[in-house]
C-alpha cells in the first residue's frame, strides 16, 4: 500500500487527459464529455493539487467574448472550490482547420498573425488566473513532405513567435516562463523541435530565451528511441527544465499517452528518482509540479478514467519510496563509490592545473597503463541489478 497524495506531492493533470471523451482516428468517442468544470472535483478528490488545460478545452473556438468570459469565470471559480491550483496554460495551435500547416510556421502568413494573436490573448489569461508557466507544443508546426516547408524560414518564424510572446510577457511583468514541448512526429509527419536536444538548440537562438525553457513529455522523447531521463536530465543541466509531462510509451510507435510507469517502468524509476533525488553528486533538481500528460484508455468508462488517474500518481509515489530506499542503500552507496559514479564529479584538470602541466604529467600519459585501465571491471551491471532489486525484489 502506498500513502494517499498530498497537495504537497504537486501533482497535476492537463483537463484534456481525464477529459478525453476517446475519440480516435479509427472511431467515434466511447464516453461521454461532461462539463469542463465536472472534472475538477474528482481530480481533487484522486488527490491532485493542480490542473492545467488548453483555452480551447474550457471554452469551443470561436466563442463570443461574453462567453469566453464566462466560461474561464466559471472555470477559475470551479477550481478554487475544489482547491485545485491552476499552475499552467496553453494555447491550441492545433485543432481548427485554419492549423493544418502550424500556427506560428505557418506558410500562410495570415494564419501565423492569427495564431500569434490567439497565444498572447491566452498569455494573459494564464497571468490573470495565476498560473506560472505557459506550455508551447507546436503539434502543427511541421510537414509531411520535406519539399513543402522552408525550414530555415520555418525556424526563423518560429523565433519570431516565441521571442514575440517572451517579449510581451517581460513587457506585462508577468511572472509567467515559456516551456516548449517537444515531440517527433503526430500529428505532423514531422515537427519542428522534435527532440529535447533540439529545443535547448533553438532557445540558445532566442532574444528572450532566459524566461524560455523545455516541458519535455515521457513518450515523446522514447518514440524517437531515446532516453526520457537523460534528457530532463540535460534541461535540468542546462537550467531550462521548467516544467515535465509526465506519462507512458512502450517503445517506437504512436504517441500512446499510457499512464506514467506503464511503458518502461525501469526508465520511469530512474526518471523519479533523479526528479526526487536529483544527481548523485549534486547539481541543479527540478521541484516543479509532477504534471501527467496521459490518456484514459479508450477501454475504460469513467470508473477507469478516475483509476487511471490515481494509478499515474499511485505509481509515481511507490517509485519515489524506492528510489528513496535505493539511494539510502548502503550497498548502491558502495557500488556507485566502486564504480565510478561518484567519482565523475571530480574535475578532470586539477585546480588551478592547466593543459601544459597536464601535457607534462607523465602519469597521465606516458606512464599511464591503459591496458590494465581498460581491463577494470565497472560495476555497470551490479549496480542496476541493485536496482532491480529495489524495484520488484
Ligand atoms: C500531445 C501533447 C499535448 C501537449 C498539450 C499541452 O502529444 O498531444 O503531449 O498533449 O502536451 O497540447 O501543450
Ligand atoms: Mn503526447
Ligand atoms: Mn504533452
Amino acid at each position: 500500500m502506498v500513502r494517499t497524495p498530498t497537495p504537497d506531492d504537486k501533482f497535476s493533470f492537463g483537463l484534456w487527459t481525464v477529459g478525453w471523451a476517446a475519440q480516435d482516428q479509427f472511431g467515434q468517442a466511447t464516453r461521454p464529455a461532461l462539463d469542463p468544470t465536472e472534472y475538477l472535483p474528482h481530480l481533487a478528490e484522486a488527490g491532485a493539487w493542480g490542473v492545467t488545460f488548453h483555452d480551447d478545452d474550457v471554452v469551443p473556438f470561436g466563442a463570443d467574448d461574453a462567453t469566453r468570459e464566462k466560461g474561464f469565470a466559471d472555470f477559475k471559480k470551479a477550481a478554487d472550490a475544489a482547491g485545485l491550483t491552476i499552475e499552467m496554460v496553453t494555447t491550441n495551435l492545433f485543432s481548427h482547420p485554419v492549423f493544418k500547416d502550424g500556427g506560428f510556421t505557418a506558410n500562410d502568413r495570415s494564419v501565423r498573425r492569427f495564431g500569434l494573436r490567439k497565444v498572447i490573448r491566452n498569455v494573459d489569461l494564464a497571468a490573470s488566473l495565476g498560473a506560472t508557466t505557459f506550455v508551447m507544443w507546436g503539434g502543427r508546426e511541421g510537414s509531411e513532405y520535406d519539399g513543402a516547408k522552408d525550414v530555415n524560414a520555418a525556424l526563423d518564424r518560429y523565433r519570431e513567435g516565441v521571442d514575440t510572446v517572451a517579449a510581451y510577457i517581460k513587457e506585462q511583468g508577468y511572472d509567467l516562463k515559456i516551456a516548449l514541448e517537444p515531440k517527433p512526429n503526430e500529428p505532423r509527419g514531422d515537427i519542428l523541435l522534435p527532440t529535447v536536444g533540439h529545443a535547448l538548440g533553438f532557445i540558445a537562438e532566442l532574444e528572450h530565451g532566459d524566461i524560455v525553457g523545455l516541458n519535455p513529455e515521457t513518450g515523446h522523447e522514447q518514440m524517437a528511441g531515446l532516453n526520457y531521463t537523460h534528457g530532463i536530465a540535460q534541461a535540468l543541466w542546462a537550467d531550462k527544465l521548467f516544467h515535465i509531462d509526465l506519462n507512458g510509451q512502450r517503445s517506437i510507435k504512436y504517441d500512446q499517452d499510457l499512464v506514467f510507469g506503464h511503458g518502461d517502468l525501469l526508465s520511469a524509476f530512474f526518471t523519479v528518482d533523479l526528479i526526487e533525488n536529483g544527481f548523485p553528486g549534486g547539481g541543479p533538481t527540478y521541484d516543479g509540479p509532477r504534471h501527467f500528460d496521459y490518456k484514459p484508455s479508450r477501454t475504460e468508462g469513467f470508473e477507469g478514467v478516475w483509476d487511471s488517474a490515481r494509478a499515474n500518481m499511485e505509481t509515481y509515489l511507490l517509485l519515489a519510496e524506492k528510489a528513496r530506499a535505493y539511494r539510502a542503500d548502503p550497498e548502491v552507496q558502495e557500488a556507485l563509490e566502486s564504480s565510478g559514479v561518484l567519482e565523475l564529479s571530480q574535475p578532470t584538470l586539477g585546480e588551478g592545473e592547466s593543459l601544459s602541466d597536464l601535457l607534462a604529467d607523465r602519469a597521465a600519459f606516458e606512464d599511464f597503463d591503459a591496458d590494465t585501465v581498460g581491463e577494470r571491471n565497472a560495476g555497470f551491471v551490479h549496480l542496476n541489478q541493485l536496482a532491480i532489486r529495489h524495484l520488484i525484489g
